[in-house]
């Protein structure tokens, strides 16, 4: 008789040792992929993920990822760990496929314990590039600071972890499975998500829009995660045409691009909308479908103004017909959307960067829409920032006033003023003079406030604290910020997604009441303040670059 394989799948206790970079950044762990694919490295994090959490036993978890490269295999070996450790569900989307958008629904609307999203959202993909994976809670949002502390504490000192040796799991198919005492439920990526999109806005109106026969959209889901989404939403339920969404099939390596929705690396859908016969709206998503870029016919909006706009018109939007609760934007996202929330009569919160920094706020409903300047808008809808729910907006908005993009940006800024912004960033500098850039401008601060600059003066300049009005938690050491008595702004940080080197962030902003201005290219307005910012901060001396890797 043959001898049959494993029937009762095993819990194994493996031995491991610690890895000691395992530290999440501002979202998540993020390493190259070779990193990930060292023996326990992956294991060891789950494991410290599980081992930080209580109460999970026989609860269910949620878990999908943005399709890049070692997304199926990461896959596989966290629902057995997850049935090892004794959750009593995973849902997992169809192809190992979920937006980080989605994953948030996903998580809410199942009342999950939490969820494992695998994503190194607009980093490039594929065998050499970047992966990661982070933990998100119950309410759908990313780890809060003392879970991802507790996780990284735990990777430190780990020296077992538990996994079920137990054939993979087939993820193509939707329906239901054992992985030994837990049960997997492949889920449809899309439903959930496409039926909260339809609960907030308003579908009629926007099908209305796009097969009026004259108003023409492109979608670029930049092969990475959004493709199924924006198809199905866009194409499918709100009848643009075919061809509509290009770039649609979420591809390992997202077909060798970067799917960062900016001016830079969206470059197919701005040529088309700076091009001839350009088509009124456009709009971007980077790789795991959180972050967003508008554009129209000839116009880009910035993300700054984007939150701003969407706060300022979100009374047409039926989800948010009754007004808002408040506005959050990080700090270094410029002050546009405080002007909308003065005139509204409501608070507009200012966190460090990160999008965990909103969730007391959304949970304890002090704000409604929340905003970074790195093209991530969202609202309370779910606990990330959502790409596509953004271009949603944009589109009901403009199916109600019946105006381009143009016009409805040019008209904000004649109520509200314009508040110039621009943010460069320096790439792949070496981490050591990135660190000296940084102890440099420290030790100007003592003197910096008073000085002056040409016309401007220096009226404060501090390294940005927080503390959470909701739990009270204090997160210091949040970027340099140097204000001016004009309210113009200038904000140094060092990011913290990044897997090689380090990258400099400057984020310039001034403030242009006068509508005559308000046509100025941005980078020939703020020109004074980068060059001051240049003079305080010695970028090129530090940087050994001669001009940024990407302006936006
Ligand atoms: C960047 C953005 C930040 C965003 C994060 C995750 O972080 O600046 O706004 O929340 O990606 O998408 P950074 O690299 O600046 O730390
Ligand atoms: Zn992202």
């Amino acid at each position: 008789m043959k001898m049959s394989k494993i029937l009762t799948p095993m819990i194994q206790t493996i031995a491991t040792q610690p890895f000691l970079d395992q530290k999440p950044g501002t979202s998540g762990l993020r390493k190259k992929v070779p990193v990930f694919q060292q023996p326990h490295y992956l294991e060891n994090f789950v494991q410290s993920i599980f081992d930080s959490l209580e109460g999970f036993q026989g609860q269910t978890l949620v878990v999908g990822g943005d399709g890049r490269y070692y997304n199926r295999t990461a896959i596989q070996i966290i629902l057995k760990m997850a049935a090892a450790n004794g959750f009593g569900r995973v849902l997992v989307g169809q192809g190992g496929i979920l937006s980080t958008p989605a994953a948030s629904c996903v998580i809410r609307k199942n009342q999950a314990f939490g969820g494992i999203i695998l994503s190194a959202s607009h980093n490039p993909a594929g065998p050499t590039e970047d992966f990661g994976i982070k933990y998100n809670i119950g309410n759908g949002g990313p780890a809060p600071e003392k879970v991802t502390e507790a996780i990284y504490a735990h990777s430190k000192t780990i020296t077992s972890y538990k996994i079920l040796e137990a054939p993979d799991v087939n993820l193509d198919k939707v329906g239901v499975d054992k992985l030994g005492e837990m049960a997997i439920e492949v889920i449809d990526a899309v439903n959930d998500y496409a039926q909260l999109m339809e609960s907030l806005f308003d579908f009629d109106r926007i099908r209305e829009l796009l097969t009026n026969g004259h108003f023409r959209m492109c979608m670029d889901s930049l092969s990475a995660v959004t493709g199924p989404y924006a198809h199905r939403l866009f194409e499918q339920r709100l009848g643009a045409p075919l061809g509509t969404v290009v770039h649609g099939e979420p591809l390992e390596d997202f077909g060798g691009g970067h799917p960062d929705p900016n001016l830079v690396y969206a470059h197919d859908l701005v040529e088309l909308l700076f091009g001839d016969n350009a088509p009124d709206f456009g709009a971007a998503s980077d790789g795991d479908g959180d972050r967003n870029m508008i554009l129209g016919r000839q116009f880009f909006v910035t993300p700054s103004d984007s939150l701003a706009v969407l706060a300022a018109n979100a009374t047409l939007v039926p989800a948010y017909r009754d007004g808002l609760a408040g506005i959050a934007r990080s700090m270094p996202t410029s002050q546009a959307s405080d002007r909308v929330a003065a005139k509204l009569g409501i608070e507009c919160y200012e966190t460090p960067t990160g999008w965990k920094f909103f969730g007391n706020l959304l949970d304890a409903n002090k704000a409604t829409l929340c905003g970074e300047e790195s093209f991530g808008t969202g609202s309370n809808h779910v606990r990330e920032k959502d790409g596509l729910w953004a271009v949603l907006f944009w589109l009901n908005i403009i199916a109600v006033r019946q105006q381009s993009v143009e016009e409805i940006v040019t008209d904000h800024w004649k109520t509200y003023g314009r508040n110039f912004y621009s943010r460069h960033d320096y790439e792949g500098v070496d981490s050591d003079r990135a660190n000296e850039l940084v102890a440099n401008i420290h030790s100007q601060m003592p003197t910096l406030t008073g000085k002056t600059f040409g016309s401007y003066e220096v009226a404060y300049c501090d390294d940005f604290s927080y503390t959470d009005p909701v739990d009270g938690s204090v997160s210091t050491k949040q970027g340099i910020r140097i204000g001016f008595t004009d309210g113009s702004r200038i904000v140094f940080r060092l990011s913290g997604t990044g897997t090689q080197g380090a990258t400099l962030r400057l984020y310039v902003e001034s403030y242009e009441p006068n509508p005559a201005n308000h046509h100025l290219d941005p980078q020939v307005a703020l020109k004074d303040l980068l060059d001051i910012a240049d003079a305080i901060a010695q970028i090129r001396h530090y940087t050994q670059m001669d001009k940024p890797t990407v302006i936006t």
